[in-house]
């Protein structure tokens, strides 16, 4: 248990001082180095938290910068506000404080948001429902079950997907923007290059799914604003704080 217990800490600790994340962003300029001082003589740390770590009386400042303006920064660093203090900083220490911040800012996201979304489940039962009201021609709901199987791995109608650096489109109105032939087109070969693999799809199979957006795109006005009400906050998996 020791032997189990020492490792994991060699191994941490070896983690923790072999981060390349200093040497990526380079060393702090004066100004910077100026506005660090400042946060340290006074404890900025004890009411706020620099990625998600300090106090908690006061906001997370990490990227405070992209949200605060000048205006903002000499009003709270000078007369303070609510349960900030007031530091009664002049102009250079100011100037300071804002290099600081925005050098940290330009390091990442310091938070993780909460993000409301909905469950590709819930949307297709959605759709299941809505059918009652509206029904599926044969071809549009035989288009409905592939999609299911073949395509809602990335795309989910209503939501677009995030997929590394691209975005896999809800194509609930891919008909409006997007000619038959094209569509076909997308099917057929994909866009390797964005992340789209080529479908292998038969020529009936495809003519299936055109059927299901077509009553995807005739729906979209009704089921929409259903989806947009049925948003949930997901839980936000470990590996997404940064
Ligand atoms: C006693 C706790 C406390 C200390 C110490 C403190 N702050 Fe604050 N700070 C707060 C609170 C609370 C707020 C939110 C005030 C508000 O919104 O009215 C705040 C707000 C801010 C904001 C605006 C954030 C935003 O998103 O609007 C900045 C910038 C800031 N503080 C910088 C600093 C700096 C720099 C220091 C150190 C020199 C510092 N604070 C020390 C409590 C503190
Ligand atoms: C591995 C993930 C993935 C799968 C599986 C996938 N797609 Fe895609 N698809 C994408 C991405 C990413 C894009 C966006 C490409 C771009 O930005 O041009 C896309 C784009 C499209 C477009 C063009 C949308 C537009 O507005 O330009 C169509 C049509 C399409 N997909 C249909 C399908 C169909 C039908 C299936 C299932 C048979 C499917 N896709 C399966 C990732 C995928």
């Amino acid at each position: 248990m020791m032997a189990l217990l020492v490792s994991a800490f060699v191994g941490q600790t070896a983690l923790v001082y072999t981060d390349p994340t200093a040497e990526e962003f380079g060393e702090l300029t004066e100004l910077e180095l100026a506005g660090r001082e400042i946060w340290h003589e006074n404890n900025c740390q004890t009411c706020h938290q620099i990625y998600g770590f300090g106090g908690f009386l006061g906001p997370d400042l990490t990227n405070a910068a992209s949200r605060l303006n000048r205006a903002r920064l000499d009003e709270i660093l000078t007369k303070g506000s609510g349960q900030m203090p007031p530091f009664h900083m002049d102009a250079d220490q100011i100037d300071a404080v804002e290099a600081f911040l925005a050098a940290l800012d330009r390091t990442g996201v310091g938070q993780a948001r909460l993000v409301r979304e909905i469950q590709p489940s819930a949307v297709f039962s959605m759709i299941d429902q809505h059918c009652g009201e509206n029904p599926m021609t044969d071809a549009a709901r035989a288009g409905f079950e592939l999609f299911k199987v073949r395509c809602s791995a990335c795309h989910t109608p209503f939501r677009a997907t995030p997929l590394g650096p691209f975005l896999a489109a809800d194509l609930s109105l891919v008909t409006e923007r997007l000619d038959g032939d094209a569509i076909e087109r997308t099917m057929i070969d994909g866009r390797p290059e964005k992340g789209m693999p080529p479908t292998g799809l038969s020529a009936d199979e495809r003519k299936s799914m055109k059927g299901f957006f077509q009553w995807l795109a005739d729906e979209e006005p009704t089921l929409r604003p259903r989806c947009d009400a049925a948003k949930e906050v997901l839980d936000i998996p470990w590996f997404n704080f940064k």
